[in-house]
Protein backbone atom coordinates (compact mmCIF):
# COMPACT_ATOMS: atom_id res chain seq x y z
CA UNK A 1 0.00 0.00 0.00
CA UNK A 2 1.07 3.17 -0.95
CA UNK A 3 0.67 6.56 1.13
CA UNK A 4 2.84 8.67 -1.19
CA UNK A 5 0.23 11.22 -3.12
CA UNK A 6 1.58 12.50 -6.57
CA UNK A 7 1.89 16.27 -6.18
CA UNK A 8 3.74 17.93 -9.56
CA UNK A 9 6.73 17.40 -12.08
CA UNK A 10 10.17 18.54 -10.66
CA UNK A 11 9.53 20.27 -13.72
CA UNK A 12 6.55 22.24 -12.72
CA UNK A 13 8.80 23.79 -9.87
CA UNK A 14 10.88 26.77 -10.52
CA UNK A 15 14.44 26.65 -10.31
CA UNK A 16 15.25 27.81 -6.79
CA UNK A 17 11.91 28.65 -6.63
CA UNK A 18 8.72 26.60 -5.33
CA UNK A 19 5.70 25.79 -5.38
CA UNK A 20 2.68 25.51 -3.07
CA UNK A 21 0.18 22.61 -2.11
CA UNK A 22 -2.73 23.45 -0.12
CA UNK A 23 -4.09 21.05 2.05
CA UNK A 24 -7.91 20.82 3.87
CA UNK A 25 -6.59 21.50 6.97
CA UNK A 26 -3.29 23.07 8.26
CA UNK A 27 -1.04 25.74 6.47
CA UNK A 28 -0.04 25.00 2.63
CA UNK A 29 3.24 23.07 2.28
CA UNK A 30 6.04 24.52 0.05
CA UNK A 31 7.94 22.50 -2.41
CA UNK A 32 11.40 23.91 -3.20
CA UNK A 33 13.68 22.98 -5.99
CA UNK A 34 17.40 23.67 -5.60
CA UNK A 35 19.92 24.82 -8.68
CA UNK A 36 20.68 20.81 -8.89
CA UNK A 37 17.03 19.73 -9.68
CA UNK A 38 16.88 18.35 -5.66
CA UNK A 39 13.33 18.73 -4.33
CA UNK A 40 12.38 19.84 -0.88
CA UNK A 41 9.04 20.01 0.95
CA UNK A 42 8.71 22.54 4.46
CA UNK A 43 5.57 24.15 5.98
CA UNK A 44 4.92 27.28 3.75
CA UNK A 45 5.26 29.26 7.16
CA UNK A 46 9.16 30.52 8.91
CA UNK A 47 9.12 29.93 11.92
CA UNK A 48 10.34 33.63 13.10
CA UNK A 49 7.04 35.49 12.23
CA UNK A 50 5.36 33.45 9.50
CA UNK A 51 6.44 34.40 6.69
CA UNK A 52 5.75 32.43 3.55
CA UNK A 53 8.67 30.43 2.62
CA UNK A 54 7.73 29.32 -0.60
CA UNK A 55 8.17 33.18 -1.54
CA UNK A 56 11.46 33.09 -0.62
CA UNK A 57 15.26 32.38 -2.55
CA UNK A 58 16.39 29.25 -3.03
CA UNK A 59 20.39 29.09 -2.37
CA UNK A 60 22.31 25.31 -1.70
CA UNK A 61 20.16 23.35 0.72
CA UNK A 62 18.96 26.45 2.38
CA UNK A 63 15.97 28.76 1.66
CA UNK A 64 15.91 32.64 2.31
CA UNK A 65 12.42 34.09 3.94
CA UNK A 66 11.04 37.05 1.81
CA UNK A 67 9.89 38.75 5.48
CA UNK A 68 13.44 39.05 7.33
CA UNK A 69 15.80 36.63 5.46
CA UNK A 70 16.41 34.15 8.33
CA UNK A 71 18.20 31.36 6.11
CA UNK A 72 15.42 28.10 6.70
CA UNK A 73 17.29 24.80 5.88
CA UNK A 74 15.49 22.99 3.31
CA UNK A 75 17.64 19.78 4.64
CA UNK A 76 15.72 20.08 7.79
CA UNK A 77 14.07 23.18 8.65
CA UNK A 78 16.17 24.40 10.84
CA UNK A 79 17.20 28.09 11.25
CA UNK A 80 20.56 29.00 10.86
CA UNK A 81 22.56 30.08 13.59
CA UNK A 82 22.27 32.59 15.48
CA UNK A 83 18.37 32.55 14.86
CA UNK A 84 16.09 29.62 16.44
CA UNK A 85 13.19 28.25 14.97
CA UNK A 86 11.95 25.26 12.83
CA UNK A 87 10.17 24.62 9.83
CA UNK A 88 8.21 21.62 9.81
CA UNK A 89 9.45 19.40 7.43
CA UNK A 90 7.88 16.55 5.06
CA UNK A 91 9.38 13.49 3.15
CA UNK A 92 9.24 14.04 -0.45
CA UNK A 93 9.89 11.26 -3.15
CA UNK A 94 10.68 11.86 -6.62
CA UNK A 95 10.34 8.83 -9.12
CA UNK A 96 10.71 9.68 -12.85
CA UNK A 97 10.53 13.56 -12.47
CA UNK A 98 7.33 12.78 -10.45
CA UNK A 99 7.51 14.62 -7.03
CA UNK A 100 5.35 12.72 -4.19
CA UNK A 101 4.77 13.73 -0.66
CA UNK A 102 3.06 11.31 2.27
CA UNK A 103 -0.24 11.71 2.72
CA UNK A 104 0.11 10.64 5.96
CA UNK A 105 1.94 13.51 6.96
CA UNK A 106 -0.01 15.94 4.98
CA UNK A 107 -3.40 14.95 6.67
CA UNK A 108 -1.11 14.68 10.16
CA UNK A 109 2.00 17.21 10.32
CA UNK A 110 1.72 20.69 11.73
CA UNK A 111 -1.98 20.83 11.89
CA UNK A 112 -2.38 23.26 15.14
CA UNK A 113 0.94 24.56 14.80
CA UNK A 114 -0.44 26.48 11.50
CA UNK A 115 -1.05 29.78 13.34
CA UNK A 116 2.52 29.49 15.29
CA UNK A 117 5.94 30.82 14.58
CA UNK A 118 7.97 29.34 16.22
CA UNK A 119 8.13 25.62 16.37
CA UNK A 120 10.66 23.30 18.90
CA UNK A 121 12.62 20.83 16.33
CA UNK A 122 13.10 17.97 18.85
CA UNK A 123 9.24 17.73 19.17
CA UNK A 124 8.91 17.99 15.46
CA UNK A 125 11.28 15.59 14.96
CA UNK A 126 10.09 12.95 17.28
CA UNK A 127 6.44 13.14 15.67
CA UNK A 128 7.99 12.78 12.31
CA UNK A 129 9.81 10.02 13.36
CA UNK A 130 6.35 8.41 15.12
CA UNK A 131 4.42 9.07 12.08
CA UNK A 132 6.99 6.86 9.84
CA UNK A 133 6.97 4.56 12.23
CA UNK A 134 3.24 3.91 11.46
CA UNK A 135 3.38 4.49 7.96
CA UNK A 136 6.40 1.74 7.86
CA UNK A 137 4.45 -0.68 9.69
CA UNK A 138 1.15 -0.05 7.90
CA UNK A 139 2.52 -0.70 4.68
CA UNK A 140 4.37 -3.48 5.90
S1 LIG B 1 9.15 35.86 9.08
FE1 LIG B 1 10.77 34.80 8.12
S2 LIG B 1 12.53 35.84 8.72
FE2 LIG B 1 10.93 36.88 9.73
Amino acid sequence: MSDWKAICRVDDIPQLGARRVRRPAGGDVAVFRTADDRVFALLDRCPHKGGPLSQGIVFGEHVACPLHNWAISLVDGEARAPDVGCATRFAVRVDNGEVSLLAGELATLALEGAAAGTHDCDSERAARDAMRKVIAIVSA
